[in-house]
């Protein structure tokens, strides 16, 4: 018998309950769910509604329900609608009379969005620890790594050096932006929608803000109908969850590039790849691989929400309750994702004499060979052409540019003297670059250290 079956003149049809029952997903709710409904049960007494005996027969009773589900002791049926109506129906069950009050000034809908907002709080929570945990590794491998010459690249094709510390740091900043915006999410979240009833509040004289309190929540929504029918919060995650798999997933193309033989910039733990069936030689790197895959999945969780939401008149409709399976699947797979991808950073071994070697034969000192010429007079433009000739002679002689001797170089312009070879050394070129933001060993070090109190403030 369902909770609402008295206008009902018949049951509803098996493939009607099929189709609208949430309870294969929203079961993971049942936490929140029952919290929700402590803290109602609470403020219920408190104000008056309910009496004290029936206050503590339902807490009573919730308490074991929590824990019997905890203990994976409770089955879901598949036939019991949704989470809200199975833990009422338990609930009644097991002590009778009082457990029909639990409801009293509470509709299903304000129900599901304090359930949304207390499961997506949680969330933001464990996202926020997994970006610092990779935070951290990140600014350690930086600090390490700040004196370690690479290249740097535009259009993949090697532009500049700079140090892997550096190039390390800038994944920081990206990852920093993202722990900012799921703080937002967070702050979205944070706000109890209960007492907005079904959509227009209730005549009970419920305390709005006690419950909110009770739930450790800052605030309550300012409006019934909004606080129904809002789902920003969870919207707020997925735009965060999105940009932060698209970070995720330039850093997994970094890793498979860098693992490559042709790149051979990193070298990937065995327990963090996979082999070939047919290729004895193959490692794959198969984690960087899934979570750019991944990424695809999260922006459709988006998406599918986004387009859920369009159009829907306010305030409840059913609509919303595919909410659910857009936020779970956005969230567990950003959290997996950087939970592995984390541990396979942490494991992985930077090459870093082919880095060096790399940048040396890529020509990357090409600019501040330009830029020596000109500090000995030569206008930026002819000096540009000067040394675009002697990488032509170079690439033809397959060396380095200070793999030639001063009359060589001489022979491209008298301006060359023979403190050219420091000028235009690896080291130099990328000392030279210390401006902030720059990659100049010192300056990745005092980014570390921002980065550091950043995290800590
Ligand atoms: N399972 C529903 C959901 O997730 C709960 C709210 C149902 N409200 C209603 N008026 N039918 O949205």
């Amino acid at each position: 018998m369902k909770l609402w079956s008295g206008r009902f003149q018949k049951a509803t049809d098996q493939m009607m309950d099929d189709f609208h029952s949430s309870i294969s997903f929203d079961k993971r709710l049942f936490a929140q769910d029952i919290k929700g409904s402590q803290a109602h049960a609470k403020m219920l007494f408190r104000q008056g509604i309910i009496t004290k005996a029936d206050e503590a027969a339902i807490q009573e009773g919730l308490k074991e329900i929590l824990c019997d589900m905890e203990a994976g002791k409770i089955d879901f049926p598949a036939d019991s609608e949704d989470i809200h109506m199975l833990v009422e129906s338990i609930l009644t069950e097991r002590i009778g009379e009082a457990g029909k009050r639990l409801h009293t000034g509470r509709s299903r809908n304000d129900q599901v969005a304090l359930d949304m907002h207390l499961y997506a709080k949680d969330t933001c929570d464990e996202t926020l620890s997994l970006l610092r945990e990779m935070e951290e590794l990140l600014l350690t491998l930086a600090k390490k790594h700040a004196g370690d010459v690479m290249p740097g690249y535009t259009h993949l094709q090697r532009a500049q050096p700079i140090t892997l510390g550096h190039h390390l740091m800038a994944y920081f900043e990206m990852f920093k932006r993202d722990m900012i915006r799921v703080q937002h999410a967070k702050e979205a979240a944070d706000v109890s929608p209960l007492g907005s009833g079904a959509l227009s509040g209730t005549t009970y004289p419920l305390d709005r803000e006690f419950v909110a309190g009770e739930l450790g929540l800052s605030s309550v929504s300012m409006n019934s109908l909004d606080g129904v029918s809002d789902r920003d919060f969870l919207l707020d995650y997925l735009s965060a969850a999105s940009i932060g798999m698209m970070h995720l997933s330039r850093f997994c193309e970094e890793m498979v590039l860098w693992s490559s033989l042709e790149f051979g910039f990193v070298t990937l733990d065995d327990g963090f790849s996979t082999g070939s069936s047919m290729m004895p030689q193959k490692k794959n790197p198969d984690v960087a691989e899934l979570a750019r895959g991944k990424t695809g999945r999260v922006y459709g969780d988006l998406m599918a929400l986004l387009t859920v939401m369009k159009g829907l008149p306010l305030a409840y409709n059913k609509d919303m309750q595919e909410d659910k399976e857009a936020f779970f699947d956005g969230r567990d797979t950003w959290l997996k994702c950087l939970h592995i991808f984390t541990e396979m950073l942490r494991t992985a071994t930077f090459r870093l004499n082919t880095m060096h070697d790399s940048a040396n034969a890529g020509f990357a000192n090409a600019t501040d060979c330009a830029d020596y010429l000109v500090k000995k007079g030569v206008p930026f433009r002819d000096a540009h052409a000067v040394v675009g000739k002697l990488v032509a002679h170079c690439l033809t002689e397959n060396c380095a540019i200070d793999a030639l001797s001063l009359d060589t170089l001489k022979e491209f312009s008298i301006a060359f003297e023979s403190d050219v070879y420091d000028a235009i050394s690896l080291k130099t070129c990328v000392a030279a670059r210390s401006l902030i933001g720059g990659p100049a060993p010192e300056r990745v070090l005092a980014a570390v250290d921002k980065g550091w109190a950043w995290l800590n403030q």
